[in-house]
């Protein structure tokens, strides 16, 4: 199924971006609830986690450190960083989502429902991204990018995974230029890598940009 599919149900159900929705936990928790495959979900961790993973342990991030993973949906990513040895944190405001995550991965993981604009926990030693901001329109990036900055400890890692590349349409998700995230990270980070991701789902090959930042 086409990265686009979810999003047509999105429209089925007039939500057309769900970020933008006055109330985008409600519009998030409705996509759950519609029962059918949702074209995000890979079944799996994304393979560019150990891409990210790869970069970070020369930068210090050892089995131990605490990571979260903002709007973790059934949670792949967090359950794969449980397993190797991360205290991992889902975060994801809608409550289906988290559902999911449990059902799929128990209890290895530290699941929060909560809002990654609002949330009081942390710091982390990291932060892992795989389309949660770029589900968001872009005028949103500036106070996610913020959040990340308050949510880690000094000299902890953003690792950020974005598609440059949404095959033309006009949204969600949301096309993010490199140059932009940079200029996303840099009031509050040290950009140490920006480049295509090279280990993406095939589905995804060559239309996803890794980040790493560290923060100043
Ligand atoms: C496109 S899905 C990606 C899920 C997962 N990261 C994956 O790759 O399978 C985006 C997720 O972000 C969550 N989300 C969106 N905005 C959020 C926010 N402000 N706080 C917490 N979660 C949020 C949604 O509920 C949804 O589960």
């Amino acid at each position: 199924m086409p990265l686009t599919a979810a999003w047509k149900d999105a429209s089925a159900l007039r939500l057309r971006d769900p970020g933008a929705m006055t109330d985008p936990r409600a519009s998030w928790d409705a996509l759950y609830a519609g029962g059918g495959r949702l074209s995000w979900d890979m079944g799996k961790a994304t393979p560019v986690l150990e891409e990210a993973l790869d970069l970070a342990r020369p930068l210090g991030l050892a089995p131990g450190a605490s990571v979260v993973v903002p709007g973790c949906g059934y949670g792949h990513d967090a359950a794969a960083l449980a397993a190797l040895g991360f205290a991992a944190t889902g975060l994801d405001f809608a409550p289906l989502a988290l559902a999911g995550a449990q059902a799929r991965h128990g209890t290895s993981v530290r699941w929060l429902q909560e809002d990654w604009f609002t949330t009081a926990q942390g710091p982390w030693d990291a932060v892992f991204d795989h389309t949660c901001m770029v589900s968001m329109p872009p005028e949103r990036w500036p106070a996610y990018a913020e959040a990340c900055a308050r949510r880690l400890r000094p000299g902890g890692l953003w690792l950020l995974v974005a598609f440059h590349d949404v095959e033309g349409r006009p949204a969600p998700p949301h096309p993010a230029a490199p140059e932009d995230l940079r200029r996303l990270a840099e009031p509050a980070f040290e950009v140490l890598h920006l480049a295509c991701a090279r280990r993406s789902h095939p589905r995804r090959a060559g239309r996803e940009t890794l980040m790493v930042a560290r923060r100043t």
